[in-house]
């Protein structure tokens, strides 16, 4: 059996391959299938991203309309899954609502024992299609609010909005948003990702993985920083008091949510992306309170720790700025990841192999047994 060095947290260990994205730190770009991020947000839509990751190659435009028209036939949830949300306490975390939900929807997926390749995209057509109506409707019922029907004149991320807020977004805001999601959508081993191929490797099915993907994703080292970096922003408050609150939380050795990267060391091209966006929303908007504050927090990041901001800081204020409340940032996420979970998961199972690394025993060894009796 070959033996690996010990790596902490599997830094710069390679886990297994894939064709689905190409992290590349050196060049700081991300590419999916072979495009790069860029020119996907440039030109593309999150439900043809969803199918690039998913299906391997991007549709023609036949392929395109029945994949949108099956995502908006696949809108709703089973009522089962709406009377459990009705039965969650008032004011529950969205990513556990989220969970919860996914491992509820599984008993009404036809496609839910059998685990080919086929019946695998079927549930994953499924997934990232009822995602919006999961994070929605979990999230009005839970706070005391009627539930939005889906409306299939719009598109996958503006239905969102819709079914979230209860009023169709501005074409802008919604453009803005898909970008996001299609910056969200996939981004190689990354801890939820990989948490849903090791779950899969058991031969386990989607649906499963996909809870152990939601459980990874809601800690704040991994796609809670969205949600934390706007709580700091408000809490830094203004341009003004930005440089001086940094300075302060780095000398007590706080960490600043949104900066760092376990893979980029130089920059995310996502935040890239995205600042960008937040720069020329917060100018559509008139309001650039917060563009203004967060680019001062980066300023002094790299400056004092030479620490570059990922895609979780400038999503965090472009949501503020949308009207999103905070703590559904995470399962927007989620909205968006769905698609490189499923396409991970499928990859996983067409070649599969168990995931079982070893542990480094750092434990005591033949320690002398003495009967309860004699332990007193
Ligand atoms: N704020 C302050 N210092 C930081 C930050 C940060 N956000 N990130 C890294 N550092 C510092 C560490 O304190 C450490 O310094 P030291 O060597 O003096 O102790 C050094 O940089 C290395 O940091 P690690 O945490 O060891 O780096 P790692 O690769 O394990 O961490 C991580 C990556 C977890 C993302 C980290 O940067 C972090 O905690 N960031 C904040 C949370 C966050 O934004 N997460 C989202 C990640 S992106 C995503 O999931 C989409």
């Amino acid at each position: 059996m070959k033996t690996a060095e010990y790596s902490p947290g599997l830094e710069g260990v390679i886990a297994g391959p894939t064709t689905i994205s190409h992290v590349n730190p050196e060049l700081v770009s991300l590419m999916y299938r072979g495009y790069d991020i860029k020119d996907l947000v440039q030109h593309s839509t999150f439900e043809e991203v969803a199918y690039l990751l998913i299906q391997g190659h991007l549709p023609s435009t036949k392929e395109y309309n029945d994949f949108c028209a099956l995502l908006k036939s696949e809108r709703t949830i089973p009522q089962a899954v709406v009377d459990a949300f009705k039965n969650i306490p008032p004011n529950s975390n969205p990513m556990d609502m989220l969970r919860a939900g996914v491992s509820i929807l599984c008993f009404h997926d036809p496609d839910r024992d059998d685990n080919s390749h086929d019946a695998n995209l079927r549930k994953a057509f499924r997934l990232v299609a009822k995602f919006p109506a999961l994070i929605a409707y979990s999230y009005r019922i839970n706070r005391g609010q009627s539930i939005v029907e889906p409306d299939n004149t719009l598109g996958h991320g503006e239905n969102f909005l819709y079914m979230l807020l209860g009023q169709k977004p501005d074409p802008y805001i919604a453009h803005v948003f898909d970008c996001s999601l299609m910056s969200y959508a996939e981004h190689g081993f990354n801890a939820s990702t990989f948490a849903a191929r090791v779950t899969v490797s058991t031969l386990s099915d989607l649906y499963s993985g996909t809870v152990s993907a939601i459980g990874a994703l809601k800690g704040p080292l991994h796609g809670g920083a969205n949600e934390e970096a706007m709580h700091m922003l408000m809490e830094v408050g203004s341009p003004e008091n930005a440089e001086a609150w940094v300075l302060d939380a780095l000398a007590t050795k706080k960490k600043i949510m949104g900066f760092g990267h376990r893979e980029y060391k130089t920059g995310d091209p996502r935040a890239a992306i995205l600042t960008e966006m937040g720069a020329e929303i917060s100018q559509k908007l008139g309001d650039n309170h917060w563009y203004q504050t967060a680019s001062i927090v980066e300023e002094v990041m790299r400056r004092e720790k030479n620490i570059v901001p990922n895609v979780d800081f400038p999503t965090s204020y472009i949501y503020y700025l949308m009207g999103l409340p905070i703590e559904i940032y995470t399962p927007i996420f989620a909205l968006a990841r769905i698609a490189g979970w499923t396409a991970h998961m499928i990859e996983q199972l067409d070649n599969n192999r168990l995931i079982r690394p070893k542990a480094l025993y750092e434990g005591p060894q033949h320690v002398e047994y003495v009967t309860r009796e004699q332990r007193g």
